[in-house]
């Protein structure tokens, strides 16, 4: 099939840099909620994931990552999920280890970045210095003539953020992301939890689109979908590609990182769940014996 004949759909952009960089700042301001005072201690303990409309119709899901190095895996997988990276430097504090880690990640990924210099508005800011040390490290930005856009933001004001939305839209089409909006979907499992609604799962849905009815399976568990909600906890009739949704239904949680597979029917969903339990078990037995 011709790829260009699929249909276009929204980027997923992770966010990543150094601890209190403000990624999660940044994108409190996108979404307008308040989870940065709700965290304990500010410190982002898990990935989270949303869509955000823009008042031109379009749409941008956005994953933040921890900036805690324990979460090294996830972040992996953020990378890999992802279309692109947008990296986040703080004005006053400028290129730090968890700077060159994302860095790394997004190359070996090969996933596009954009440059977020943020916290412009304090007085300590010196973007130039930033730019500089970015160069230092190999990141072809268009102030030096490479091509990776740099955008000035404050999370705090909400300085530049239109510009950085942009920013997104300008790389998204030259990328041109499409993918497949009908047959069997496929995502993945960002984090996974027990409320008091019932076990949660946020999936970002990769291609094909998920449906409250809809057979799936995540890692070893299938489920059968009860209903998808929206980052606004507002109950969606479907989650089409490129976007991320909490879906309820499952009788397990299944683990952050589990890819997600729909199924045709129950019977198929639960055979591949019970066989991917059992080379599991398969391979913890040879890793035993070893
Ligand atoms: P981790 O998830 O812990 O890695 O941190 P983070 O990168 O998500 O940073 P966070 O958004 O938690 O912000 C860290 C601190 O910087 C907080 O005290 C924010 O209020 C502050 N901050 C974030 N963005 C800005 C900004 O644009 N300007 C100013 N002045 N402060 C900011
Ligand atoms: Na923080
Ligand atoms: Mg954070």
């Amino acid at each position: 099939e011709d790829p260009t004949s699929l249909p276009l759909r929204p980027p997923v952009v992770t966010i990543m840099g150094h601890v209190d960089h403000g990624k999660t700042t940044l994108l409190d301001y996108l979404r307008k909620s308040s989870i940065v005072s709700q965290e304990h201690g500010g410190i982002t303990q898990h990935i989270g994931a949303f869509s955000v409309n823009l008042s031109s119709g379009k749409q941008i899901t956005f994953l933040d990552t921890p900036g805690h190095a324990a979460f090294l895996t996830m972040r992996q997988r953020g990378a890999n999920v992802t279309d692109m990276v947008i990296l986040v430097v703080a004005a006053d504090d400028s290129v730090k280890p968890q700077t060159l880690e994302a860095l790394k990640h997004a190359r070996s990924a090969k996933v596009p970045i954009i440059v977020a210099i943020n916290k412009v508005d304090k007085d300590s800011a010196n973007v130039e210095r930033v730019k500089s040390d970015l160069a230092a490290n190999g990141v072809e930005i268009e102030d030096y003539g490479g091509d990776v856009q740099v955008v000035c933001v404050s999370g705090k004001t909400g300085q530049g953020m239109a510009d950085l939305e942009e920013s997104i839209l300008t790389l998204s089409e030259m990328l041109d992301i499409r993918a497949e909006t009908d047959g069997m979907a496929e995502g993945w499992v960002l984090e996974s939890s027990i409320k008091p609604i019932g076990r949660v799962a946020t999936v970002l849905v990769k291609r094909g689109t998920l449906r409250p009815g809809d057979h799936i399976v995540a890692g070893r568990v299938a489920a059968k979908i009860r209903s998808l909600r929206n980052e606004a906890r507002i109950e969606v009739d479907e989650a089409p590609p490129g976007t991320a949704v909490e879906i309820l239904g499952w009788k397990e949680p299944p683990d952050a990182g589990d890819q997600v597979l729909q199924a045709p029917n129950e019977d198929k969903a639960k055979t591949a769940a019970h066989y991917r339990q059992e080379l599991k078990e398969r391979a913890e037995n040879i890793a035993q014996q070893a």
